[in-house]
């Protein structure tokens, strides 16, 4: 879609058959109710349902796809060689972003932000980009302990969302012992560190 198309009820259904073709069932519920809360939270913040709709529709859109064609992409396009240490989990955001551009002819690069930084948060997130972080983990299909908490926070204060968010998910990795890629740290470093 072209910036300076009208968001029509019939692109957001081109938008989701799209999007729902590149995953699960299960993903795809999970994607529309990452859209749900994304739009309830730009009503609620002053920032454009519209593109955060396509945004949330679009954020997961390569997480199935296979390792090989993030490598190639990262290997092809002058990205971070140390990109190739992570896996899905930071490259369906950060690289997916691009497969979105491409494929879905999405140019908006505040949609495109949001999708990259979704997974890991950033120092610096514009409006866009904290709501969709949020609510991808605040949609109604996440239930986690310490959820309730979270969605308790986005509806008063949005950075208090993604400084909550960060903590946890953090913890989480942590938790796993998993490689922790160096953005997050600076999320965490920027919106929760005293
Ligand atoms: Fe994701
Ligand atoms: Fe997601």
């Amino acid at each position: 879609m072209k910036n300076s198309e009208q968001y029509t009820s019939e692109k957001r259904e081109q938008l989701m058959q799209r999007v729902q073709m590149q995953m699960s069932e299960r993903r795809f519920k999970h994607v529309l109710g990452v859209e749900e809360t994304a739009i309830a939270l730009a009503k609620k913040y002053g920032a454009s349902p519209e593109k955060a709709s396509i945004a949330a529709l679009t954020h997961d859109y390569a997480k199935e796809r296979p390792d090989d064609e993030f490598i190639l992409v990262i290997n092809r396009d002058g990205y971070d060689k140390e990109l190739l240490n992570y896996g899905n989990a930071i490259w369906h955001g950060l690289v997916g972003a691009d497969f979105v551009s491409r494929e879905l002819g999405i140019t908006d690069e505040e949609i495109l932000s949001a999708i990259r930084l979704h997974t890991t948060g950033a120092a610096q997130m514009s409006l866009l980009d904290k709501i969709i972080y949020v609510a991808d983990y605040i949609e109604p299909g996440r239930t986690f302990p310490g959820v309730k908490e979270a969605r308790e926070l986005a509806l008063l204060d949005l950075d208090e969302a993604v400084a909550f968010e960060t903590k946890h998910t953090l913890e989480h990795l942590l938790a796993q012992e998993q490689k922790i890629y160096p953005k997050t740290i600076e999320t965490y470093n920027y919106w929760v560190a005293k």
